[in-house]
């Protein structure tokens, strides 16, 4: 059994024994700050921003800080495994990484990068709908990797279903269906910047490579009038559409006209708030895919899921880019673990950012945890080389913390090893 703590840190003190420096910071603060420096403003506001006053982005990292591990000692943790059964899938690791749009505005290589990646971890990769490259690419990038597919239930039915037949036929093994998300949260860092990357052409890669969307026609115009000011900005954002565009200049110069139809289209059928549990036994009849609701942050939402044959609940807000003044994403999880009561695997995610993180969201009931903005931010600093260094310092650092807390697998890990404190007080909480 490898011990992966010994090993990362004895090639990250023998590179720096010898003046090589890790490109991608091992301090998260850092690998958050020189991500952002490189990246546009607005494009560093996407990745870090979240709703209103950011407040549930605040909670999900309290939720954490509140939680302290206690370690055990002397119980020979010499040999260590962090493997998770997963829908009859050993993972190396008990961590995939979350879907996560619009990579393009990380990196050239976006989605392509980040699931050979993953593949090359052993993690599995959950694509996006909004990804920046069709599926079936990414599907190629991640070879013999796993991989699942992220559904944005839109306007049509006829588009998800394609969607999902495409995964289905790309060998993607498992289905997330995003729920908090029928419409865009208010986002003002966004906002202030009036940047939204879809009206650039950026992240609908999937629906302009979709003959179900391709063949829809949509009243192209808005439907309240709304139109952008003329003048310099709208050229310089018409260049940009027309940059993010595929194949060569003069194809993308001549098609622009089709793009914008297209955006426009993408625009009007993307959201759908009507969304209810009563559309769900549909989606059961499309595929033979595991189904993973994400979005799940109460017990009755968690008891709904497990009435209607889901296979799995992520208890996710979105990193707190829904809504804002939410619950921390931790604290919904045992009462959502306790609901499902062991019927089907709770994942977790919102705020996972150290392996500390990882252990506490196992033991409060998580089979695994998806990683999502710190991948991001190693994608924009060295693109898949970027996204490996973020995964193998994440797994070192939670066998260094799962042995040093008195732990040899991830089993053993259950409430009993923590203690929740008053963030004010320090005193102890009750569970
Ligand atoms: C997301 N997330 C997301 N979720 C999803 O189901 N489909 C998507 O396309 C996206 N896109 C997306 C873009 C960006 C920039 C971010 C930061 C997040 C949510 C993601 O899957 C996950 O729930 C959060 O990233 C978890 O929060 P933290 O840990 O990254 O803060």
């Amino acid at each position: 059994m490898v011990n992966r703590s010994r090993l990362r840190q004895k090639r990250l003190y023998l590179d720096g024994f010898a003046g090589k420096y890790c490109a991608v910071p091992v301090i998260l603060r850092d690998l958050e700050q020189q991500a952002l420096r490189k990246l546009s403003a607005r494009a560093g506001a996407y990745f870090a921003g979240g709703a209103g006053a950011e407040r549930t982005m605040a909670a999900n990292r309290e939720a954490f800080d509140r939680r302290r591990i206690v370690q055990r000692v002397l119980r020979d943790v010499s040999k260590r495994d962090l493997s998770v059964e997963l829908f009859g899938q050993r993972l190396p690791l008990p961590v995939l990484l979350a879907p996560i749009g619009v990579l393009e505005l990380a990196h050239r290589e976006a989605d392509l990068a980040a699931a050979r990646a993953a593949a090359a971890e052993g993690i599995p990769f959950v694509t996006s709908s909004q990804a920046s490259y069709p599926l079936e690419d990414i599907a190629k990038a991640n070879g013999e990797g796993c991989r699942w597919f992220q559904l944005y239930w839109s306007q049509r039915d006829e588009i998800a279903k394609s969607f999902i037949a495409r995964a289905e036929a790309s060998g993607y093994s498992g289905l997330v269906v995003t729920l908090d998300t029928t419409e865009l949260g208010w986002r003002p860092r966004d906002l202030s910047r009036g940047y939204l990357p879809f009206m650039a052409g950026r992240g609908i890669a999937n629906y302009v490579s979709d003959p179900v969307f391709t063949a829809i026609e949509v009243d192209g115009q808005d439907p309240e009038g709304l139109r952008p000011p003329l003048g310099l900005g709208l050229i310089r954002s018409a260049l940009e559409l027309i940059g993010a565009a595929p194949g060569k200049s003069l194809e993308r110069l001549l098609t622009a006209p089709e793009r914008i139809r297209t955006i426009r289209k993408f625009i009007a059928l993307y959201s759908r708030p009507h969304l209810t549990w009563e559309d769900l036994p549909r989606l059961r009849e499309w595929t033979r895919l595991p189904i993973v609701l994400k979005g799940i942050m109460h017990p009755d939402d968690a008891r709904r899921a497990l009435e209607l044959g889901m296979n799995g609940v992520i208890v996710s807000n979105h990193g707190g880019r829904q809504v804002d003044g939410g619950i921390g994403a931790l604290d919904a999880l045992p009462g959502i673990v306790d609901a499902i009561d062991g019927k089907i695997p709770v994942l977790f995610d919102s705020g996972i950012r150290t392996g500390a993180d990882i252990i506490k969201a196992l033991a409060l009931g998580a089979r695994a945890v998806l990683l999502g903005r710190p991948y991001a931010y190693g994608l924009a600093l060295r693109g898949e080389a970027g996204v490996r260094d973020v995964i193998a310092n994440l797994a070192a650092d939670l066998d260094a913390n799962l042995g040093l807390s008195g732990h040899r697998t991830l089993s053993e890990l259950d409430r009993s090893i923590l203690e929740e404190r008053s963030l004010l007080t320090g005193s102890r909480l009750e569970q």
